[in-house]
């Protein structure tokens, strides 16, 4: 072990992890001139914190000189006709107001509803109307405006463009699968749930990933085929239907992650959130056209979408021609895929006819911004023995993410040796570093194999110079939580991070296990939002 992870791990006070200092900061530099994602943002000096401890504290711990505020949490009216902050906060996303990085709009997603704190039912219980209703409402997403001001980062409840999106919301249909056989015709369909994590795109707008839709799909009555998509919505304007985009296919969508080939079109890396599950692209028909706006949400309804082969290093093409040759003997399966649209609605199915690779839990992809390599966040596989997950690096062939070829290799690995267990959600810095929150089910924490991380945490990741690989703890959640969603403003001066689930395992409400935020009033555990400043 060297000098510098020695003193690292051993908490002193000269351990403070200085990423400038490496030589990374040189490194980002040149490689920020390069990327049209950093086009606009300052680099930060680099990181310069000493890494925490695992924690079992009911808070959020962060390093000495940083702080968090808490912007808005589960139940907080956010705007003028009394909307309502959802349920289990996930993905976040900054979307500046004149390129301010003191106030912008942030796009919350809310990804699942619990019968102790939302719905007030018991296990067992058949939902009433109002009930399903409530479980409808407080998942999707939240539009709201926030700003900094007397050095607090807090909602601004007046703003013209906070609203909701629900599971109540109407949603238009895209792609190949609008008004097909394969969602009975449908070209509109009810709301949108189980929001898990998402991304932005290079027109400014707001994709959303609909995870676990099952649950929430057969309480209420509605058609599963209608949800597990990608949607779209525009945060500044309530004119842009929202809509749903059959070409990216259906699955346990986990995030979206954008980039443009060499050649200008869209990619759209993603992740399918189940055991043995496979990690997709799509890539657009036509080209990417900035002055379009936002009418390059056109190019996600048309092209091709393709499933990694992992032994092969290949992009396989989910073609219904494909499909069907890789299925030709069997009656029953050539029955139920016989157009694009079957491909897409039953699109994990397809994907392993064609060579696509089972794998552990595919949460979180995200491009690299210095070397258009992609990170795969691989949370676990109990029944693969893989109880920690790892981080996996794809390099598409050329550097090309219109690549069909690609080479990988394992990038992190959870276990005691990182400090980490159960990579999730994905975001850079512009030094370089990968932050990724971690997901070790609630049940679980503190006890046999995962004792010694304590609760779900957040760490950092050099993906270059001598620290590369080497994770440290930035954040620690409060009790039975899990820290979503990271996004930074442009200047990297905050960030801001959900707080999801804290006192999930609470048995009833005079038995919580957390009363994070810890609000003056509030008898229950609240997901929400926090800001952390400090940088
Ligand atoms: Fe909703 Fe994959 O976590
Ligand atoms: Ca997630
Ligand atoms: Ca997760």
């Amino acid at each position: 072990m060297d000098r510098r992870k020695f003193l690292t791990y051993m908490g002193t006070g000269a351990a403070a992890l200085t990423v400038a200092s490496t030589g990374l900061g040189a490194f980002a530099e040149t490689a920020a001139a390069k990327s049209h994602m950093f086009e606009n943002k300052k680099k930060v000096s680099g990181l310069n914190f000493k890494p925490i401890a695992p924690s079992a504290k009911d808070d959020v711990v962060l390093p000495s000189g940083y702080k968090y505020d808490v912007v808005v949490a589960y139940g907080d009216v956010i705007n003028k006709n009394g909307d309502t902050f959802g349920f289990n906060s996930d993905y976040t996303c900054y979307f500046p107001i004149n390129d301010s990085s003191q106030e912008g709009l942030l796009w919350v997603n809310h990804e699942y509803t619990s019968q102790l704190f939302v719905q007030g039912a018991k296990k067992n219980d058949k939902y009433t109307n109002k009930q399903i209703e409530k479980i409808l409402y407080n998942q999707g997403g939240s539009v709201i405006k926030v700003h900094y001001v007397d050095g607090k980062w807090k909602m601004d409840t007046t703003s013209k463009y906070a609203r909701r999106i629900s599971g109540l919301t109407p949603f238009l249909l895209t792609g190949a699968v609008r008004g097909s056989k394969a969602v009975s015709g449908a070209t509109k369909v009810q709301g949108t749930f189980a929001n898990c994590s998402g991304g932005k795109t290079l027109w400014n707008t707001l994709l959303s990933c609909e995870e676990n839709y099952e649950y929430t799909a057969r309480d209420a009555g509605l058609d599963e085929t209608h949800y597990g998509w990608v949607i779209e919505v525009d945060p500044f304007d309530d004119k842009f239907s929202v809509r749903k985009h059959t070409a990216l296919g259906r699955f346990h969508h986990e995030n979206a992650a954008m980039g443009l080939t060499n050649d200008g079109r869209v990619v759209v890396y993603m992740g399918d959130d189940k055991r043995d599950a496979c990690i997709y692209k799509f890539i657009s028909k036509d080209k990417y056209v900035a002055s379009r706006g936002t009418n390059n949400s056109k190019l996600l309804e048309e092209g091709t979408l393709y499933v990694a082969n992992l032994g092969k290093g290949r992009w396989e093409p989910m073609t219904i021609e494909n499909v069907r040759e890789a299925i030709k003997d069997d009656k029953e399966l050539l029955a139920k895929f016989q157009t694009q649209a079957d491909v897409l609605v039953y699109a994990d199915e397809a994907a392993k006819f064609i060579g696509g690779t089972p794998t552990d839990r595919p949460e979180d992809l995200e491009i690299s911004p210095f070397d258009k390599s992609v990170f795969v966040a691989h949370t676990n596989n109990s029944s693969h023995g893989n109880f920690h997950g790892h981080i996996t690096r794809l390099f598409e062939d050329k550097d090309d993410l219109g690549s069909l070829t690609f080479n990988f290799e394992i990038f992190a690995a959870g276990g005691r040796q990182s400090g980490f267990s159960a990579p999730d959600n994905l975001t850079f810095d512009s030094s370089g570093n990968l932050w990724t929150v971690t997901d070790i089910s609630s049940s679980k924490h503190n006890k046999g194999i995962y004792e010694s991380f304590k609760n779900n945490g957040m760490f950092v990741i050099p993906t270059t110079g001598e620290n590369m690989g080497n994770a440290y703890q930035f954040a620690s959640g409060p009790v039975e939580s899990e820290l979503t969603g990271p996004s930074f403003t442009p200047t990297e001066t905050s960030l801001f991070l959900s707080v999801q689930h804290p006192g999930e395992e609470s048995e009833s409400l005079t038995k919580l296990t957390s009363k994070w935020p810890h609000r003056t009033g509030d008898n229950m555990p609240r997901p929400g939002v926090i800001a952390i400043t400090g940088f």
